[in-house]
């Protein structure tokens, strides 16, 4: 893409999340905990074409990088994404997501009556099966909306 046709300016400092599935990248922000309240630079392209994937979303969060946790989750909702780090306007790293194969307290369970909602001091565990998530204390599947379970 020339830069002519670029509609979101690149970023000195950050982090660029690129190849999200069109239609996530309020979800990418939720699973950051990023609402603007922080006072990051954040810009958002949605649905903007690609060769890949024929629509996809983009989001530069500016001065901050991911943990592995978060990436674990983006992973979900965002299995082509790739993560770029910005240093000095250059792309210094460039990472494909992984998907994992658990996520350890970072969703909550949909079941009320799941230990994880007990309010006794067990963290979420959640394995990663082909479509979705699979509690491992109450076998609940998470399969739609994922980021709807993000518990940040
Ligand atoms: N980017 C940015 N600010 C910079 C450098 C890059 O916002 N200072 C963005 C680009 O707009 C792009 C992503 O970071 O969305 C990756 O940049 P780059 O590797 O240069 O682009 P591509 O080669 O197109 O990436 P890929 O091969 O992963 O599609
Ligand atoms: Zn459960």
């Amino acid at each position: 893409m020339s830069d002519h046709e670029l509609r979101v300016s690149k970023i000195r400092n950050g982090t660029v999340i690129d190849h999200v599935e069109g239609g996530q990248a309020l979800n990418v922000l939720a699973i950051l905990g990023i609402d603007g309240s922080e006072g990051l630079g954040v810009s958002i392209g949605m649905n903007v074409p690609s060769d890949r994937l024929g629509r996809k979303d983009v989001v530069k969060v500016e001065d901050r990088e991911l943990s592995s946790s978060e990436v674990d989750v983006l992973s979900l909702i965002a299995p082509e994404a790739t993560i770029n780090i910005i240093r000095e306007f250059d792309v210094v790293e460039k990472n494909r997501v992984i998907r994992p194969t658990h996520v350890s307290g970072v969703l909550s369970c949909p079941n009320r009556n799941c230990i994880t909602n007990a309010g006794e001091p067990v963290e979420t565990e959640f394995a990663v099966v082909g479509n979705g998530v699979r509690c491992g204390y109450c076998s609940t599947i998470i399969r739609d909306d994922i980021a709807a379970h993000i518990d940040v």
